[in-house]
């Protein structure tokens, strides 16, 4: 077994060890993009990732920054004349760690448990893509010497707050960033142990309402009647963005594209139990799945818009006493789909909130991040590569899934890159609970996942040129 692409595999089999404790010691740095700019534990996790880039042997790598926003870090390996080059894509920064209480182990100390996962905040969301493709990288670096395609490898700094800087990151490198394919180690598998490309994300744009009724709190029985509550107000609003059967309410979401036959027919073919879903999102006995009945399941999470309340501020219960309380306010998001444009969607619930909020109340919107929705058809030599790729590494075929969550990156990127192909081939599994708290990583999936990443350069090198 000499070939390249044996030798690699051969070497990550040796070497599994030390490539997890490269993730674990990413993963202990507490990079979260929240965090204003400048955060030195972002500054560090760049600085991290840049040292892992260069001990696989990746080169020109750099720490890139812009006022203002999270460094994103890059590295490179252009010695493949001929052959296609590969830009991988993946974040380093991580979500706030949530509720300390909650977590089994502490979020930045990342720990293996006999259930065959590693637990911390980041390591699956997205350390565990990033290091995917430095050890597979790096296997190959370090045994043949090469690679069989050409890779630019960039690492951004800011994706879970909406990557801010994209605009300005993409009028400076678009043309560096030039490539044939794009690959994304950021999103779902349909569940361990299945290889999963996806095809679809929602896009997401958020904003922030508040709501006044007085200019300070006052005993709700002495005036309780007449004067307005601004808690009760601001849920009215709310609750009208949405149908009793929960599915959204404003006219602009009937933007929505259709599920054609083929796409229902393909979502329908997947295997699913509902007890499972259930149970995976922990739902209380008794609950209804909400949305549109006709759709199935999977199909409302991957191409119906959904509305959702981040935070929600009146008064906490500790303190709290017989009055009415001044004012009221809310972090609201809404994930869009085709054919949703993030501008108009987030201009509705603005004017939803100022039109909506009742007795006069004074009401103040503001915005937060708008990022587009991506989708694209599954086929073509790319396509076929990493659905190759994948079931080398998993030994069974892959499924194409959409995905409810969002990449401010893709849709942008795939534009100013001509159109091309992108492979979203993530392990972020249904347990994860990425975001949450006890964030995971099915290491097993990692371990296939970095192998599929072997087979898929490999792959890759024998696409036709483009435009043939
Ligand atoms: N890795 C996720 C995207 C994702 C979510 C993939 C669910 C697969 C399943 C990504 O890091 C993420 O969470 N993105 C944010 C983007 C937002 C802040 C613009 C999201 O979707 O909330
Ligand atoms: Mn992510």
């Amino acid at each position: 077994m000499t070939d390249p692409v044996n030798q690699a595999l051969a070497h990550l089999d040796a070497s599994w060890d030390s490539y997890l404790a490269q993730l674990v010691e990413l993963s202990r740095i507490p990079s979260v993009s929240a965090d204003a700019p400048p955060s030195a534990a972002v500054a560090a996790s760049a600085r991290k990732t840049k040292e892992l880039f260069e001990a696989a042997g990746l080169e020109g790598c750099k720490v890139i920054e812009f006022p203002g926003g999270h460094p994103y870090v890059y590295g490179e390996w252009l010695h493949a004349p001929g052959a296609p080059t590969v830009l991988l894509y993946g974040h380093h920064d991580v979500q706030p760690p949530g509720r300390p209480e909650k977590w089994e182990t502490p979020a930045f100390e990342p720990t293996l448990r006999r259930d065959g996962r590693l637990y911390g905040r980041g390591v699956v969301d997205d350390k565990a893509g990033v290091l995917m493709h430095v050890a597979a990288c790096g296997a190959y670096l370090r045994t043949a010497g090469k690679l069989p395609v050409n890779v630019k490898f960039i690492v951004e700094g800011e994706e879970e707050t909406g990557s801010e800087s994209l605009e300005p990151f993409l009028r400076e490198y678009q043309r560096e960033l030039a490539a044939d394919v794009l690959v994304l180690t950021d999103t779902s598998n349909y569940d361990a142990g299945i290889p999963s490309i996806t095809y679809a994300l929602r896009g997401i744009v958020g904003i922030r309402v508040e709501v006044q009724a007085l200019d300070h709190p006052v005993h709700s029985g002495m005036w309780g009647g007449p004067v307005p509550d601004p808690v009760i107000a601001l849920c009215k609003a709310i609750g009208e963005l949405m149908t009793d059967e929960g599915t959204l309410n404003l006219p602009v979401w009937g933007d929505v594209r259709p599920l054609d036959r083929k796409s229902h027919q393909a979502i329908a073919a997947l295997p699913f139990s509902e007890k499972q879903f259930r149970e995976q999102v922990g739902l209380v006995e008794g609950a209804t799945l909400i949305g549109d009945q006709r759709m199935p399941v999977w199909g409302r999470v991957w191409r119906q818009p959904a509305v959702t309340v981040l935070a929600f501020e009146a008064r906490p219960f500790e303190g709290s006493t017989n009055q009415i309380i001044e004012s009221a306010r809310a972090r609201i998001s809404v994930r869009i789909v085709p054919d949703q444009d993030p501008k108009k969607v987030q201009d509705a619930m603005v004017r939803h909130f100022e039109m909506r909020v009742p007795w006069g109340l004074k009401v103040k919107v503001e915005r937060e991040h708008a990022a587009s929705w991506w989708m694209t058809e599954p086929n073509g030599p790319a396509f076929d590569a990493a659905a190759r790729a994948m079931s080398k590494a998993y030994g069974r075929d892959c499924v194409f899934i959409g995905c409810g969550g969002s990449i401010p990156f893709v849709d942008p990127f795939a534009k100013v890159l001509g159109g091309v192909p992108a492979l979203l081939m993530g392990v972020e599994d249904p347990t994860c609970n990425a975001h949450s708290e006890n964030e995971s990583l099915n290491v097993d999936d990692w371990k296939n996942g970095t192998r599929a990443a072997v087979y898929l350069y490999d792959e890759l090198s024998r696409l036709p040129p483009r435009s043939a």
